[in-house]
């Protein structure tokens, strides 16, 4: 039964876990938020990326083709949105949201709930749309940045439903990112040139049919050619990039 956001998990989501692998350096900023929180509970889960071990974590997600991808070593996530917890007041330490928000039917009425559920921090790991200073995935596909900010929740309106002490921090990119999302592959376009790498990427599902081919067959031109490297090579020795990935935190 899929409840959840504006993407289809359940019949895109096939490829995701391979894909979208947690990214250590990334997960750091989540361990650190998270705190000394011995019970967490993960809203929109997914196939169970940046859980953290040695927690007590409940996972909840409503597409069962993510829950299917979880591995062995985490537990079965219920089936749940953000929207409607099935969890009592103040009943865990913490609850982190990574990479979901955008994908709620009403994000104001699901932080509320990560707000009642939990007893410390609201944690949540977004994207923010309108930072300046986007990569050259901009320039071969403006469709997708544009999708994105017509679907992406401002960082304002997370901040104000996480809590009265809201804090966001920048969240470095590096070079050698093992999850997926597209700013990823800031300094390796050629990996965006692969069919299950932009699968991964619900963006893609949020712009005209003809945006992906022409991003494709522009992308490889320019990559044979040297035009890419002549005018973006300098993001191939950039070690991490501050680019639109964010973490929201609220203490109460
Ligand atoms: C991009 S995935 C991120 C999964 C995981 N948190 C990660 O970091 O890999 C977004 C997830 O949010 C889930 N989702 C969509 N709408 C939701 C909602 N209303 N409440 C909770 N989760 C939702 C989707 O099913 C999907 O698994």
């Amino acid at each position: 039964m899929w409840m959840g956001g504006d993407f289809d998990y359940d019949s895109q989501g096939a490829d995701y876990a391979a894909q979208r692998r947690a990214d250590p350096r990334i997960a750091a900023y989540i361990e650190r938020a998270l705190g000394d929180a011995r019970t967490v509970l993960n809203v929109g889960a997914g196939a169970g990326s940046y859980e953290p071990l040695g927690r007590h974590v409940i996972a909840l997600e409503p597409s069962a083709t993510m829950r299917a991808q979880r591995p062995a070593h985490l537990a079965p996530a219920i089936h749940g949105v953000a929207e409607a917890l099935p969890l009592d007041d103040r009943s865990v330490d913490a609850v982190m949201a990574v990479a979901t928000v955008h994908q709620w039917s009403d994000l104001a009425k699901g932080l509320r709930e990560l707000r009642r559920v939990s007893r410390g921090p609201v944690v949540v790991m977004a994207f923010d749309e309108v930072a300046p200073g986007h990569c050259w995935v901009n320039d071969y596909a403006p469709e997708l940045l544009a999708a994105e900010r017509r679907r992406y929740p401002g960082l304002e309106a997370i901040a104000a439903g996480v809590g009265a002490r809201a804090e966001v921090q920048v969240v470095p990119i590096p070079f050698d990112c093992t999850d997926g999302f597209t700013e990823a592959f800031y300094g390796r376009p050629e990996r965006l040139l692969e069919p299950a790498v932009r699968r991964a990427q619900s963006s893609w599902g949020f712009v005209p049919p003809e945006v992906e081919p022409r991003f494709v067959e522009t992308l490889s031109a320019d990559l044979a050619s040297g035009r890419w490297d002549e005018l973006n090579g300098a993001w191939r020795r950039l070690p991490a990039y501050e680019g639109s990935l964010r973490l929201v935190v609220g203490r109460g």
